[in-house]
């Protein structure tokens, strides 16, 4: 089996996959595959009986008598008939049932499964993939997964069965004419590859163009506000119009493949009854075959002939399943990078809080120069560092060094006296509260977005962490105050108000190290000196670090830190930088208007 959409460290089995999967319910799913087997060998029965009829009732030169004095046997025959077909019919209804039933379970299995894999990976996956495409993978993908669990392989094994049954049952009434009806099955198979080969690359293309328009459309309505706000609506309906007519047309294409091998199955299909009658006919006049399996053989004709039909559908479904379970099993076998050290330390639940960098340098894996370069510094507990630095220095790279959200390229990162790599990430990352530059709310409650971190976080705790982060005001003016509903990414609420609530979130952890990446760049002066004063008296011992452009934010921090071009170029307290006339200096002479 080709894997190529697959990288090599993800080239498993397909089927091997689906069947470790199934585990739990694997002889559950067998008594399906046996019950389809059972039910379609059942097929046989009443062309069985009905040739017996004949050949004892019809056509038979004691017929007469035998319907006078074996009535009973007539009688039996046709009970037969009746009671296999009944039984046949509670088959199909549990064969269906056991079918419906474990590839629902699957679905359910591998989407929770896939949804933990995605969110446990680190940030270069969330850079390498895209949500849309994420999105297909969680639902289209799964369903052509589910539907080969619970359609194609009953179909495969139901027609197999058929086939191979009936196959059987001619050769014993007579091996010849078996043999010349088998005849054309080769060619068949030949035309079924060639279709395969040719439908494949298409599914393949298929599932892509249906991602790229989920892509699209998701991109799209997130990003609504900006298409408005260049009146690009127009542009964006064309693009999705050029997408999506192309993704119907290669569903069309993909769909119509098959009619261009139709014709020649269905002519071998049909050869089939005319070779019966040709052959079967002459095998009657010669005496070789008796009526009733002339009837035997051509009420079961349909049975060598449809699962011939079929196969076209089967190929289909099948290669459809091929694209989808690639992408599946992509994220299905991906593994982060960034993750628990098998001997990483059991740490106490709360830390010091004590950072410390050792000639850490940083550089992106898909960039190419290095970001941080030597950076030392240490913040001990309870401190407040400042960072600042012009824009793309680097700020934002060194802090997500902290939470291990990315690996430093060389040098040391330490909390506490432990390099993180040797931490676990679950315990270091609930010791940290971030409130990251793009702010990101839940469609949630405002209490709930507050109490992220700890949802039994009790209400009078949200309004304290909403006072010391100097939103508890416009919450109560809001029209249901903390049970207010924000939308997705805040929609309903300011710049400013929007920074307040992360930052609230971020302090309702009670994190022994806080870093706020630019938190307070939209709120105004008076507002951010009330949240500085807050951060100064928090009821919890606490690290600081805080990115900001404002002096006001950063004169009173015990340390600043100035960062240039991924280096420090000045450290020390607001006095000291002052006097040192550097890029500090001239950033307080630039905000403050005066020469200091
Ligand atoms: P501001 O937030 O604008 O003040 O900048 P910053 O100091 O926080 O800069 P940041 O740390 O975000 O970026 C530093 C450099 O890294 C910039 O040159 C960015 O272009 C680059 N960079 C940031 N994120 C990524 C990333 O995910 N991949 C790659 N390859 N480069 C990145
Ligand atoms: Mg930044």
């Amino acid at each position: 089996m080709e894997n190529n959409s697959l990288p090599s460290s993800t080239r498993h089995s397909r089927v091997k996959w689906v069947w470790t999967n199934l585990k739990g319910r694997r002889a559950f799913y067998c008594l399906g595959i046996m019950g389809s087997i059972t039910f379609n060998v059942m097929q046989l029965t009443i062309p069985f009986f009905v040739a017996k009829l004949i050949d004892t009732f019809i056509d038979n030169e004691n017929a007469a008598y035998n319907l006078e004095h074996n009535r009973q046997l007539f009688y039996i025959y046709l009970a037969a008939m009746v009671g296999l077909t009944l039984i046949r019919t509670v088959i199909v209804y549990g064969t269906g049932m056991i079918f419906e039933s474990v590839s629902q379970w699957f679905l359910y299995k591998i989407r929770n499964f896939l949804y933990d894999k995605v969110q446990r990976q680190d940030m270069n996956f969330y850079s390498t993939f895209r949500t849309g495409d994420l999105m297909t993978r969680m639902t289209g993908d799964l369903d052509a997964v589910r539907h080969m669990i619970a359609w194609v392989i009953k179909t495969i094994i139901e027609s197999v069965a058929l086939y191979t049954a009936t196959m059987v049952y001619f050769f014993f009434m007579d091996w010849l004419l078996a043999s010349i009806l088998l005849v054309i099955s080769p060619l068949i198979f030949i035309v079924i590859l060639q279709f395969r080969k040719d439908v494949g690359p298409k599914h393949a293309l298929l599932r892509e163009k249906l991602s790229g328009l989920n892509t699209d459309a998701q991109e799209n309505i997130s990003g609504n506000r900006v298409v408005k706000a260049f009146a690009r609506e127009k542009y964006e309906i064309e693009k999705f119009d050029k997408g999506n007519s192309e993704y119907s047309e290669t569903n069309q294409t993909t769909a119509l493949t098959w009619l261009k091998y139709y014709p020649a199955i269905e002519t071998f299909a049909n050869l089939m009854p005319i070779i019966l009658l040709v052959v079967g006919g002459i095998f009657i006049i010669d005496g070789r075959l008796s009526t009733g399996q002339f009837a035997a053989f051509s009420g079961l004709i349909w049975a060598i002939a449809n699962p011939m039909r079929s196969l076209g559908s089967i190929m289909n479904e099948f290669q459809r399943f091929k694209a989808a379970s690639a992408k599946i099993m992509e994220i299905y076998y991906s593994e982060p990078k960034i993750k628990d050290d098998p001997k990483a330390l059991d740490l106490p639940d709360r830390f010091k809080g004590r950072v410390e960098f050792k000639n850490v340098s940083f550089k992106y894996e898909d960039g190419k120069l290095p970001v941080l370069e030597n950076i030392s510094f240490t913040v001990e507990p309870g401190e407040t560092l400042a960072i600042m630095g012009e824009t793309g220095c680097g700020k934002t790279s060194l802090i997500h060094l902290i939470p291990r959200f990315y690996e430093v390229t060389g040098g040391q990162v330490l909390v506490d006296g432990h390099d993180v790599r040797q931490m676990k990430l679950h315990q270091l990352r609930k010791n940290i509260g971030l409130a990251t530059q793009d702010v990101l709310l839940y469609s949630d409650t405002i209490d709930g977005n507050i109490a992220y971190g700890d949802e039994h976080l009790p209400k009078n705790e949200v309004v304290k962490f909403a006072r010391y982060s100097a939103a508890s005001d416009f919450i109560a003016k809001m029209p249901e105050g903390y049970d207010t509903i924000i939308g997705e990414r805040g929609v309903g609420l300011s710049g400013g108000q929007k920074q307040r609530i992360s930052l609230a979130r971020a302090l309702a952890i009670r994190p022994s190290i806080l870093i706020l990446d630019d938190t307070t760049s939209a709120v105004d002066m008076e507002t951010e000196k009330e949240i500085q004063e807050s951060l100064k008296h928090l009821d919890f011992p606490c690290t600081k670090i805080i990115i900001a452009q404002r002096i006001s934010t950063t004169k009173n921090a015990d340390k600043i830190m100035v960062l240039q071009n991924g280096h420090i170029t000045e450290m020390g307290t607001h006095e000291e930088l002052v006097k040192k006339r550097g890029y500090y200096w001239s950033l307080v002479s630039l905000q403050t208007g005066e020469e200091v």
